[in-house]
């Protein structure tokens, strides 16, 4: 395990015109994961892309894809995924009726199954199922776009989170989406973050590989 931030550029905030440059300017610039953001138009209200478009990412990126569905009906939408061997699949909990059902299933594809909570969903919903995780996804903004302002309860829900994976001693990772920046990766860090997804902060940005070295800071 490495004893820094993580760091996992969400490709919503790319140039859809320019996917292949942009996915291989992500992975020169040594990014950890590529986030993948998949909308469905209903359980947020976006739409965004499916493995049509996926599956040539896949071979253009040489870093794990990190899918992230905020999508209904996410037993669907794993299938779809799947056969392109990801190294996460994340799903949202405010969304799912049988979450233990779905993590056995993706895990036996292969995959890493990660829990996605809303701004205002409980660490305590997913309690029970930290064990059978490879990894959690705060959101830090409520899905749907990119760009959007941080909410700093994030931080007291991760510093909770980290505690009670230690406590059972468990290797679950922290991932926190949406509006990450320079501006709180410290503290997001200090609050036992492991994986820091950015789409604006990185893409928007002069200098792409600045952008993601200024996030991969030291853990003490
Ligand atoms: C929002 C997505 C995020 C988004 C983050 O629903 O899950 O991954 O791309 O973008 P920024 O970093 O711009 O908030
Ligand atoms: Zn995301």
């Amino acid at each position: 395990m490495t004893n820094r931030m993580l760091v996992a550029p969400s490709l919503l905030s790319a140039d859809f015109g320019n996917l292949e440059r942009d996915v291989r300017a992500i992975c020169e610039a040594d990014c950890d994961l590529i986030h993948v953001d998949v909308m469905d138009g209903h359980f947020v209200p976006n739409l965004t892309i499916g493995p049509v478009v996926v599956e040539p990412i896949s071979r253009i990126a040489t870093r794990p894809l990190d899918i992230h569905l905020m999508v209904q009906n996410n037993t669907f939408f794993v299938e779809l995924f799947a056969p392109l061997k990801p190294k996460y699949i994340s799903f949202h909990i405010e969304e799912e009726k049988h979450p233990h059902r779905l993590i056995s299933k993706i895990r036996e594809y292969g995959i890493s199954p990660a829990i996605a909570l809303n701004p205002h969903s409980r660490i305590e919903d997913i309690e029970y199922l930290l064990p059978e995780l490879d990894m959690v996804l705060l959101m830090s903004v409520n899905p749907g776009f990119g760009g959007q302002k941080f909410i700093s309860n994030v931080y007291d829900k991760a510093t909770r989170l980290k505690k009670i994976i230690r406590e059972k001693k468990l290797s679950t990772l922290i991932e926190v989406d949406g509006g990450v920046s320079n501006k709180n990766i410290n503290e997001l860090l200090n609050s036992g973050v492991d994986i820091a997804v950015s789409g604006s902060y990185i893409f928007k940005s002069q200098n792409i590989k600045q952008a993601i070295d200024s996030l991969k800071i030291e853990k003490n």
